[in-house]
């Protein structure tokens, strides 16, 4: 399952506090583009964690309701004994232990300002990540975000190329981790992820009428998108 490396949640906290996967990039890029989106705001955080990304780059926003879900119950007992995430004390929050393709099919059109969805969605392969990008619209209201932070991979390249390359950082620049832990990361990004090029993730939306409204960060490995419908 692939939720199982986030099962104790000290290991993937300990890579993304050393910022190996760029967090501190990504997550001040789209901070500062939600400072510019008025509130309040209903979001829904898919494949949420333990809610640390979402409490920092909401930390300015006005958040009337949050909805996050995850697999990993581990996780989600972390998240809610956090504040609720965003500026508004009266926020409500529910924490949904379930998987992203199922809980989305069950939410209501419309009914998200924001969505988020941070290095979770490179977990479906190709044709169910279409259907969850095909609910993702459908949940945004006119005018909502969609932000996606994740892996993607070059024009052209395929996915043993991308896998191959990613590999060589873990294994090399992930010094955060033992080199036990970094084969466990190996493992695990080679069973489950799928990542995408850009040209597929922005076509795919804009077919579904969420057009990309701005690159807010992007690396060799990495990118947050920002799209509105
Ligand atoms: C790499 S972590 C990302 C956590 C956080 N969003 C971030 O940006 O750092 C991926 C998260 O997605 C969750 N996840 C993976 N596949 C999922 C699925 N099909 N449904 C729900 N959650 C899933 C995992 O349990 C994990 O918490």
């Amino acid at each position: 399952m692939s939720a199982e490396l986030f099962r104790g949640w000290e290991l993937y906290d300990r890579i993304t506090r050393a910022n190996h996967m760029k967090h501190a990039e990504t997550e001040a890029a789209v901070r500062a583009a939600l400072a510019r989106r008025a509130g309040p705001l209903r979001v829904l955080d898919l494949g949420c964690g333990d809610g640390r990304v979402a409490a920092d780059v909401l930390a300015a926003s006005r958040v009337s309701d949050y909805v996050g879900v995850d697999l990993s119950e581990g996780a989600l007992d972390l998240h809610a004994r956090r504040p609720a995430p965003g500026s508004c004390l009266t926020a409500t929050r529910r924490l949904i232990c379930g998987d992203i393709a199922g809980t989305l099919a069950t939410l209501p059109a419309g009914g998200f300002d924001l969505v988020l969805a941070g290095f979770s969605l490179h977990h479906f392969p190709t044709d169910r990540k279409a259907g969850v990008l095909g609910d993702t619209a459908r949940v945004l209201a006119p005018g909502g975000w969609f932000v996606w932070t994740d892996t993607y991979r070059r024009e052209g390249e395929s996915r043993e190329a991308f896998l191959a390359r990613l590999f060589v950082e873990v294994r090399t620049a992930w010094v955060a981790a033992t080199p036990d832990e970094r084969e466990q990361f190996v493992s695990h990004i080679g069973e489950f992820d799928h990542p995408e090029p850009l040209s597929w993730m922005t076509g795919r939306l804009a077919a579904r009428g969420v057009a990309l409204a701005e690159v807010l960060y992007r690396d060799e490995f990495y990118v947050s998108l920002h799209f509105t419908k």
